[in-house]
């Protein structure tokens, strides 16, 4: 019989010595997993429950059992829990102070369950109230982009390609493009629970139990649509980690790139963006700045979420199933992922509460580089029946001369466009007008101005 000492490993009868100061030091993940406590008392005590259903447990013993983990859960919301790094993880400690609590009965806890089921389903109980919680924050992000891209339905600014003015474009229409991936970031983060929606309770160490357990009571009980087929996959399986782990780097991407843009507009080469002081801050010795500093963290932090992503992936590539020491990292990555990405999204929703649209300069800078090129090519189809090549080269030879000239499309006079194209009339002249180049995009999901509003007051509803 295991003396259950409480200064002493559970397994101290089979090895007898302590581990190495060093391996007590390094091995441990209390604190780390503490934060898995509500999770582990919720599944210990649904396990507990269904024990005593089942007959493997009596009233009794199941009685004191959860009302040890109540006491121990006041204990720790209360910050009088002692973690101690030498009983490794919470699952452990936990198992200790029942011990301390209600005496040798708390021995039972542990029948037909491993820390092996223990930790995952704690861990997926855990990643889906944090989904929920990301997906809060997503939505606070995306009511701030379409507050912004309200008030910038009509802003006119060049949209690039290759960074180089390539059509005309409301700021507003770019603006809920984000919305757009912001949406389908919500969506990856929900989808990923109908993966991860099963039991591992009850498989065990990795091949099930000899005690007649009713895996479908806890699954129930937990909130989980089934239990798991496979006891060997239950265990060595943490696809749904990598799930989490990706739509957490994918949401990230998109706040990088956003992030990056309005880092460049907010450059004095561009300066199409205003950032209020509340999100710059200044230098220690250019008493002249004002730098974007809240954006470039938001960049620099992707790389932290790819970073945890990766290292995930690399421990599972060579790993044997089943359970191995290895998988435990995987809640510092989750945890780490999910921490950056919720002050992530954050610090981007007060940048966005913060910046405002520099919108002369924006029209200044859509006014460059030939912008209505494509809209004249498209008027000679549609007004002078050429062929979209034909229109194309005519228009690409009046932008020549227009470069020769040194001016821009609408500085060139219709007798200058005449020479190139004598059919035209004075009407051509309108093409050259943003606000009418943006308008003709009317095609579903163009941007012009009446769309943009469709789709805010699509998304003002769904939300
Ligand atoms: N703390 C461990 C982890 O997170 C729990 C599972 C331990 N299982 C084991 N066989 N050592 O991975």
């Amino acid at each position: 019989m295991a003396k259950n000492k409480n200064n002493q490993a559970i397994w101290n009868t089979r090895i007898q010595k302590e581990a190495s100061n060093l391996f007590q030091k390094v091995g441990n993940s209390i604190d780390v997993d503490k934060r898995l406590y509500k999770e582990d008392i919720q599944g210990s005590i649904a396990h507990v429950e269904m024990l005593f259903r089942q007959k493997i447990i009596s009233f009794k013993i199941k009685n004191k059992i959860i009302y040890g983990l109540n006491k121990i859960y006041k204990e720790i919301t209360h910050k009088k829990f002692e973690f101690n790094k030498k009983y490794e993880d919470i699952h452990m400690n936990i198992e200790k102070r029942l011990f301390q609590i209600i005496g040798d009965e708390a021995g039972y806890i542990h029948t037909a369950r491993s820390r092996n089921d223990q930790v995952i389903t704690d861990f997926k109980i855990w990643i889906k109230t944090a989904t929920k919680g990301i997906n809060n924050n997503i939505d606070k992000v995306i009511k701030s982009t379409i507050k912004l891209a309200e008030k910038n339905v009509e802003t006119i600014m060049p949209g690039f390609t290759h960074l180089k003015n390539a059509q005309a474009i409301s700021f507003g229409h770019y603006l809920m493009a984000y919305v757009e991936m912001f949406n389908r970031d919500k969506k990856r983060f929900l989808n990923n629970l109908d993966n991860l929606d099963e039991s591992p309770l009850g498989v065990a160490a990795l091949s099930g139990t000899s005690f007649n357990i009713d895996r479908n009571f806890t699954s129930k009980k937990l909130g989980f649509k089934r239990p798991t087929n496979n006891s060997i996959d239950t265990v060595s399986d943490r696809d749904f980690v990598l799930d989490f782990l990706y739509a957490v780097s994918v949401c990230s991407m998109h706040i990088s790139r956003i992030a990056e843009e309005l880092i460049i507009w907010n450059s004095d080469g561009f300066n199409l963006i205003n950032l209020s002081d509340k999100v710059v801050t200044g230098s220690s010795i250019m008493p002249q700045k004002k730098n974007p500093d809240l954006l470039e963290y938001l960049r620099g932090k992707t790389g932290a979420s790819y970073g945890n992503f990766f290292s995930m992936l690399t421990i599972l590539k060579g790993l044997p199933l089943s359970y191995f020491k290895d998988l435990q990292d995987d809640k510092e990555l989750v945890f780490n992922s999910n921490d950056t990405l919720i002050n992530c999204l954050k610090i981007f929703d007060e940048v966005l509460k913060n910046c405002s649209a520099n919108k002369k300069k924006m029209l200044e800078l859509a006014n460059t580089g030939h912008i209505a090129a494509t809209d004249l090519a498209d008027y000679l189809v549609k007004e002078h029946n050429l062929s979209f090549r034909k229109a194309y080269q005519k228009t690409a030879a009046i932008v020549n001369m227009a470069e020769k000239r040194k001016k821009n499309l609408n500085e060139l006079t219709l007798h200058e466009l005449k020479k190139i194209e004598p059919k035209l009339t004075e009407e051509v002249l309108n093409i050259f007008e943003l606000k009418n180049s943006i308008n003709s995009k009317k095609s579903f999901g163009g941007t012009s101005f009446d769309n943009i509003r469709k789709m805010i007051i699509k998304y003002k509803k769904t939300k």
